[in-house]
Protein backbone atom coordinates (compact mmCIF):
# COMPACT_ATOMS: atom_id res chain seq x y z
CA UNK A 1 0.00 0.00 0.00
CA UNK A 2 1.27 3.28 -0.89
CA UNK A 3 1.26 6.21 1.57
CA UNK A 4 -0.11 9.29 0.72
CA UNK A 5 2.90 12.05 2.16
CA UNK A 6 0.41 14.17 4.29
CA UNK A 7 -0.60 10.74 6.34
CA UNK A 8 2.37 9.30 8.57
CA UNK A 9 2.95 5.54 8.22
CA UNK A 10 0.08 5.28 11.07
CA UNK A 11 -2.19 6.86 9.64
CA UNK A 12 -2.14 10.32 11.19
CA UNK A 13 -2.78 13.02 9.16
CA UNK A 14 -0.40 15.88 9.38
CA UNK A 15 -2.29 18.35 8.60
CA UNK A 16 -5.02 17.30 11.68
CA UNK A 17 -1.98 17.26 13.82
CA UNK A 18 -0.44 20.45 12.89
CA UNK A 19 -3.91 21.79 13.72
CA UNK A 20 -4.70 19.93 17.03
CA UNK A 21 -4.46 22.27 19.84
CA UNK A 22 -2.16 21.36 22.68
CA UNK A 23 -4.35 19.85 25.71
CA UNK A 24 -2.64 19.86 29.33
CA UNK A 25 -0.06 16.98 28.07
CA UNK A 26 2.89 18.92 28.14
CA UNK A 27 1.87 20.43 31.72
CA UNK A 28 0.81 17.19 32.89
CA UNK A 29 4.26 16.05 31.77
CA UNK A 30 6.41 19.02 33.63
CA UNK A 31 4.60 18.11 36.53
CA UNK A 32 5.77 14.42 36.57
CA UNK A 33 9.76 14.68 35.70
CA UNK A 34 12.39 16.92 37.45
CA UNK A 35 12.60 20.20 36.05
CA UNK A 36 14.75 21.06 33.32
CA UNK A 37 14.79 17.35 32.78
CA UNK A 38 15.98 16.63 28.71
CA UNK A 39 12.94 14.52 27.22
CA UNK A 40 13.39 12.14 24.41
CA UNK A 41 10.03 12.56 22.46
CA UNK A 42 8.93 9.32 21.08
CA UNK A 43 6.39 9.57 18.25
CA UNK A 44 6.69 13.22 18.33
CA UNK A 45 3.93 14.13 15.45
CA UNK A 46 3.93 17.52 14.17
CA UNK A 47 5.29 18.85 17.76
CA UNK A 48 2.06 19.83 19.95
CA UNK A 49 3.62 18.63 22.97
CA UNK A 50 7.16 19.24 21.69
CA UNK A 51 6.60 22.85 21.51
CA UNK A 52 4.66 23.68 25.26
CA UNK A 53 7.79 20.85 26.58
CA UNK A 54 10.11 23.66 24.87
CA UNK A 55 8.50 26.26 26.88
CA UNK A 56 8.39 24.86 29.87
CA UNK A 57 12.51 24.24 30.00
CA UNK A 58 12.82 20.77 28.84
CA UNK A 59 15.48 19.93 26.14
CA UNK A 60 13.59 17.91 23.85
CA UNK A 61 14.90 15.11 20.90
CA UNK A 62 12.04 14.30 19.10
CA UNK A 63 11.67 10.86 17.23
CA UNK A 64 9.31 10.46 14.26
CA UNK A 65 9.35 7.76 11.86
CA UNK A 66 7.71 10.53 9.59
CA UNK A 67 9.64 13.16 7.63
CA UNK A 68 6.38 14.83 6.91
CA UNK A 69 5.62 15.34 10.25
CA UNK A 70 9.19 15.77 11.30
CA UNK A 71 9.66 18.74 9.08
CA UNK A 72 6.88 20.51 11.40
CA UNK A 73 9.42 20.69 15.24
CA UNK A 74 10.47 23.39 15.86
CA UNK A 75 14.06 24.22 15.31
CA UNK A 76 14.87 24.83 19.30
CA UNK A 77 14.62 20.65 19.54
CA UNK A 78 16.37 18.17 17.80
CA UNK A 79 14.58 16.32 15.64
CA UNK A 80 15.41 12.48 14.61
CA UNK A 81 13.76 10.51 12.12
CA UNK A 82 13.79 6.79 13.10
CA UNK A 83 11.26 4.10 14.38
CA UNK A 84 11.30 4.45 17.80
CA UNK A 85 10.66 0.25 17.65
CA UNK A 86 14.18 0.08 17.26
CA UNK A 87 16.13 3.34 18.52
CA UNK A 88 19.77 3.44 19.19
CA UNK A 89 20.47 6.92 20.25
CA UNK A 90 23.60 5.94 22.10
CA UNK A 91 22.32 8.47 24.93
CA UNK A 92 20.46 8.87 27.94
CA UNK A 93 18.15 10.72 29.05
CA UNK A 94 16.03 12.30 31.99
CA UNK A 95 12.83 11.18 31.05
CA UNK A 96 11.41 9.80 27.62
CA UNK A 97 8.03 10.29 26.60
CA UNK A 98 6.25 7.60 25.00
CA UNK A 99 2.71 9.68 23.78
CA UNK A 100 0.37 8.48 20.88
CA UNK A 101 -0.57 5.26 22.77
CA UNK A 102 2.67 3.60 21.51
CA UNK A 103 2.90 1.48 24.34
CA UNK A 104 -0.06 -0.23 23.34
CA UNK A 105 1.41 -0.79 19.44
CA UNK A 106 0.06 -4.35 18.34
CA UNK A 107 2.88 -7.11 17.19
CA UNK A 108 5.25 -6.82 19.98
CA UNK A 109 5.41 -2.87 19.12
CA UNK A 110 4.26 -1.78 22.54
CA UNK A 111 7.08 -3.83 24.36
CA UNK A 112 9.86 -2.48 21.62
CA UNK A 113 9.41 0.82 22.42
CA UNK A 114 9.60 0.34 26.14
CA UNK A 115 13.11 -1.24 25.83
CA UNK A 116 14.14 1.16 23.78
CA UNK A 117 12.66 3.60 26.38
CA UNK A 118 14.54 1.62 28.91
CA UNK A 119 18.31 1.91 27.00
CA UNK A 120 17.87 5.61 26.66
CA UNK A 121 16.76 6.45 30.21
CA UNK A 122 19.58 7.97 32.93
CA UNK A 123 19.61 5.37 35.82
CA UNK A 124 17.55 7.74 37.85
CA UNK A 125 14.97 8.58 34.84
CA UNK A 126 11.71 8.47 34.15
CA UNK A 127 9.36 7.26 31.86
CA UNK A 128 6.01 9.13 31.15
CA UNK A 129 3.38 7.36 28.73
CA UNK A 130 0.13 7.89 27.34
CA UNK A 131 -1.99 4.74 27.28
CA UNK A 132 -5.57 3.39 26.45
CA UNK A 133 -7.26 3.50 30.04
CA UNK A 134 -7.81 -0.20 30.95
CA UNK A 135 -11.51 -0.13 31.84
CA UNK A 136 -11.99 2.64 28.48
CA UNK A 137 -15.77 1.36 27.33
CA UNK A 138 -14.89 1.38 23.60
CA UNK A 139 -18.35 0.70 22.48
CA UNK A 140 -20.09 3.17 24.64
CA UNK A 141 -17.66 5.47 22.87
CA UNK A 142 -18.38 4.61 19.30
CA UNK A 143 -20.30 7.65 17.60
CA UNK A 144 -18.83 10.29 19.96
CA UNK A 145 -17.23 13.45 18.96
CA UNK A 146 -15.30 15.92 20.17
CA UNK A 147 -13.85 19.27 18.79
CA UNK A 148 -10.04 19.98 19.67
CA UNK A 149 -9.74 23.42 18.41
CA UNK A 150 -10.87 23.66 14.89
CA UNK A 151 -10.42 19.87 14.50
CA UNK A 152 -13.67 17.43 14.87
CA UNK A 153 -12.92 14.01 16.58
CA UNK A 154 -14.84 11.38 16.12
CA UNK A 155 -14.70 7.27 16.79
CA UNK A 156 -16.70 5.46 14.19
CA UNK A 157 -16.23 2.09 14.85
CA UNK A 158 -14.18 0.27 17.45
CA UNK A 159 -14.40 -3.94 17.87
CA UNK A 160 -12.53 -5.71 20.20
CA UNK A 161 -11.42 -9.45 19.41
CA UNK A 162 -9.03 -11.69 21.55
CA UNK A 163 -7.86 -8.31 23.42
CA UNK A 164 -7.58 -6.32 20.21
CA UNK A 165 -8.77 -2.81 19.68
CA UNK A 166 -9.90 -2.30 15.77
CA UNK A 167 -11.11 0.87 15.26
CA UNK A 168 -11.38 4.02 13.20
CA UNK A 169 -11.66 7.67 13.85
CA UNK A 170 -12.77 10.29 11.77
CA UNK A 171 -11.60 13.80 11.75
CA UNK A 172 -12.54 16.85 10.28
CA UNK A 173 -11.25 20.44 9.56
CA UNK A 174 -12.74 23.31 7.75
CA UNK A 175 -14.95 20.61 5.57
CA UNK A 176 -12.22 18.48 4.77
CA UNK A 177 -12.14 14.76 6.10
CA UNK A 178 -9.92 12.37 7.05
CA UNK A 179 -10.07 8.91 8.48
CA UNK A 180 -7.86 6.94 10.42
CA UNK A 181 -8.24 2.87 10.87
CA UNK A 182 -5.87 1.89 14.15
CA UNK A 183 -5.53 -1.57 15.84
CA UNK A 184 -4.21 -1.36 19.38
CA UNK A 185 -3.89 -4.23 22.40
CA UNK A 186 -6.19 -3.22 25.29
CA UNK A 187 -3.87 -3.90 28.06
CA UNK A 188 -5.88 -4.08 31.71
CA UNK A 189 -4.08 -2.58 34.45
CA UNK A 190 -2.43 -6.14 34.85
CA UNK A 191 -1.55 -6.88 31.91
CA UNK A 192 0.24 -2.86 32.01
CA UNK A 193 2.42 -3.89 35.14
CA UNK A 194 3.26 -7.13 33.48
CA UNK A 195 4.30 -5.50 29.85
CA UNK A 196 6.16 -2.50 31.98
CA UNK A 197 7.91 -4.79 34.18
CA UNK A 198 9.29 -7.23 31.25
CA UNK A 199 10.86 -3.88 29.94
CA UNK A 200 12.64 -3.67 33.05
CA UNK A 201 10.20 -0.62 34.62
CA UNK A 202 7.43 -1.13 37.47
CA UNK A 203 4.41 1.95 37.63
CA UNK A 204 4.88 4.18 39.86
CA UNK A 205 1.41 6.21 39.39
CA UNK A 206 -0.56 7.49 37.23
CA UNK A 207 -0.83 11.14 36.46
CA UNK A 208 -4.58 11.46 35.45
CA UNK A 209 -7.83 10.88 36.42
CA UNK A 210 -8.44 8.68 33.90
CA UNK A 211 -5.79 6.95 33.69
CA UNK A 212 -4.51 8.00 30.45
CA UNK A 213 -1.12 8.93 31.48
CA UNK A 214 1.42 6.93 34.11
CA UNK A 215 4.56 7.52 35.22
CA UNK A 216 7.09 4.75 35.74
CA UNK A 217 10.59 4.21 36.90
CA UNK A 218 13.32 1.75 35.93
CA UNK A 219 13.31 -1.36 38.57
C1 LIG B 1 -1.32 10.33 16.54
S1 LIG B 1 0.19 11.12 16.16
C2 LIG B 1 0.48 11.98 17.67
C3 LIG B 1 1.66 12.89 17.69
C4 LIG B 1 1.94 13.59 19.03
N1 LIG B 1 2.37 12.66 20.05
C5 LIG B 1 0.73 14.37 19.49
O1 LIG B 1 0.13 13.97 20.51
O2 LIG B 1 0.39 15.37 18.86
C6 LIG B 1 1.28 9.70 16.25
C7 LIG B 1 2.67 9.94 15.73
O3 LIG B 1 3.49 8.86 16.13
C8 LIG B 1 4.32 8.49 15.07
N2 LIG B 1 4.69 7.09 15.22
C9 LIG B 1 3.86 6.02 15.33
N3 LIG B 1 4.58 4.88 15.45
C10 LIG B 1 5.87 5.25 15.42
C11 LIG B 1 7.09 4.53 15.48
N4 LIG B 1 7.12 3.19 15.63
N5 LIG B 1 8.25 5.23 15.41
C12 LIG B 1 8.25 6.58 15.27
N6 LIG B 1 7.13 7.31 15.19
C13 LIG B 1 5.96 6.65 15.27
C14 LIG B 1 3.51 8.76 13.83
O4 LIG B 1 4.33 8.93 12.68
C15 LIG B 1 2.76 10.03 14.23
O5 LIG B 1 3.46 11.18 13.85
Amino acid sequence: MTIPPDVAPDGSPVEVYRRLPPMGEAELIHRAVPDGASILELGAGAGRVTRRLLALGHPVTAVDESPAMLAEIPPEAEAVLGDARGLALGRRFGAVLLGSHLVNGVDGAGPACLRVARSHLASDGVVVAEVYPPGFDWGAAIGRSSRMGEVSVTLTRAALVAGRLDAEVRYEVGGRVWRQPFTADRLTETELVAVLQAAGFELDRWLDRERGWLLARPR
